[in-house]
């Protein structure tokens, strides 16, 4: 319970301009051109971005630990030591291209709800432990949500560390790098949690065009991610035959061509993005002989999800012609439901809060996911300008930012109680 003397309304000493602030100065990190910012998971902008909340845990008199996949953890103590905490974050890395509150706008939402409760003098029970997860982008390197993963026991950290990015760096040596730089840092040690809330910004229309300030989320849709490789065999551009070819780039051209028609035939719901295409060698004169490609698959249904998810390789293979192809599935994600304890928590307190809300399914990923198989997990979302999302021009406002933040807050109290 809350000490009797304090205030019950840790959510009134939320600081709309103190968490804009913050957000200013982490945009710093790895700002782009564009008014984004490239901080990709494990790169020297990732640990600057660590750095800079151990800093401020430290400027607030909060702990913060860490564990061997490089998640962060910033812990406000509770009452009854040795209770379950609850779990609210985000992540810190972003796209190569990314937005500035992606991610970072659920850290830093936790570290003002931390910062709101200590002020308001209210003594939580449990401890509240605000997590920056590991690669949720999985942009750089694949899969996703590998803090969240391996935290949730669903990803092992041994079969992870060899993975390299597409430069050929492994989990493994970016990883020692990232801890170097946060040496002091102890190791994590807790009880699993005792829920898990994570807010991020919609990343989509829906909010904003409902002129709505709060998103309560119901769960997240399903995705798969697949690395295709296709191998064909160098020759000569001014000298093969183009019947004598084996041209990796022309099949992988026709594989994704015969993707796209499959899926847009799948219906509404389906998302289907080949994000990232390599030919080797890349030189102008020689036919490609290898091609690399990724495929990121989501839909909402588990049927639908696996009766499309189950073209792919299919159909890669029924294309592939005189080249070989390879396709690996990466990460299979079936959708996430919340708890709906979770979500009436949030639909609730948004409600005695008095802003405007909707309930809503999350198109994109996000680390709550992995949480959710080990925890009563839940969402909210606040509106992000025409819903722009992995972009640099990506951009919220500072109140509904504020808002977010204050029903993080009094969910996190009473989370903390129970
Ligand atoms: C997360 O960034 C996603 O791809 O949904
Ligand atoms: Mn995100
Ligand atoms: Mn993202």
């Amino acid at each position: 319970m809350s000490s009797p003397s304090a205030p019950s309304s840790a959510w009134a000493a939320v600081d709309e301009r103190r968490l804009w602030a913050r957000h200013e100065k982490m945009a710093r990190i790895g700002a782009t051109p564009g008014g984004g910012v490239n901080r990709q998971a494990l790169s020297p902008e990732d640990a600057a971005a660590r750095q800079l909340m151990v800093r401020w845990a430290q400027d607030l008199d909060l702990t913060t630990a860490t564990d061997p996949i490089g998640n962060l953890y910033v812990r406000l103590p509770g009452t009854e030591a040795g209770l379950a905490p609850v779990l609210t974050g985000s992540h810190l890395d972003s796209q190569p291209t990314g937005g500035r509150f992606d991610g970072t706008y659920g850290v830093l939402a936790g570290l003002e709800a931390l910062q709101a409760i200590r002020q308001s003098g209210v003594q939580p029970r449990r401890p509240i432990d605000l997590v920056a997860w590991t690669n949720e982008e999985g942009s750089r390197f694949l899969p996703g949500c590998m803090g969240s993963g391996v935290f949730s026991g669903l990803m092992s950290i041994e079969e992870l560390r060899p993975a390299t990015d597409w430069n050929g760096t492994t989990v493994e040596s970016a990883l020692a790098t990232l801890h170097a730089a946060t040496p002091d840092v102890p190791t994590y040690a807790a009880p699993p949690p005792h829920a898990y809330l994570e807010a991020h910004i919609e990343q989509g229309p829906l909010l904003e065009t409902a002129d709505t300030t709060i998103g309560v989320v119901t769960g997240i849709q399903g995705a798969r991610r697949y690395a295709v490789e296709v191998t064909g065999e160098e020759a000569h551009a001014g000298t093969t035959p183009l019947k004598n070819r084996r041209d990796a780039l022309r099949t992988a051209i026709t594989m994704v061509a015969e993707l796209n028609r499959e899926m847009e035939a799948g219906g509404e719901a389906v998302r289907f993005t080949v994000g990232r295409f390599d030919v080797e060698p890349g030189s102008p004169n020689t036919v490609p002989g290898r091609v690399q490609f990724s495929i990121d698959f989501r839909h909402p249904d588990l049927t639908a999800m696996k009766q499309l998810g189950g073209r792919i390789e299919p159909i890669c293979q029924a294309n592939a012609g005189s080249c070989s192809v390879y396709v690996q599935l990466i990460d299979d994600m079936p959708p996430t439901a919340f708890a709906p304890a979770v979500v009436d928590l949030v639909d609730r307190q948004t409600a005695a809060l008095g802003y405007s809300k909707m309930r809503l399914p999350s198109g994109a990923g996000h680390d709550a996911m992995y949480l959710a198989r080990v925890c009563p997990t839940g969402m909210i979302f606040v509106p992000c300008e025409k819903g722009i999302s992995h972009n640099e021009a990506e951009n919220a406002k500072p109140d509904d930012l504020a808002a977010g933040a204050r029903v993080l807050t009094a969910c996190l109290v009473e989370l903390t109680d129970a």
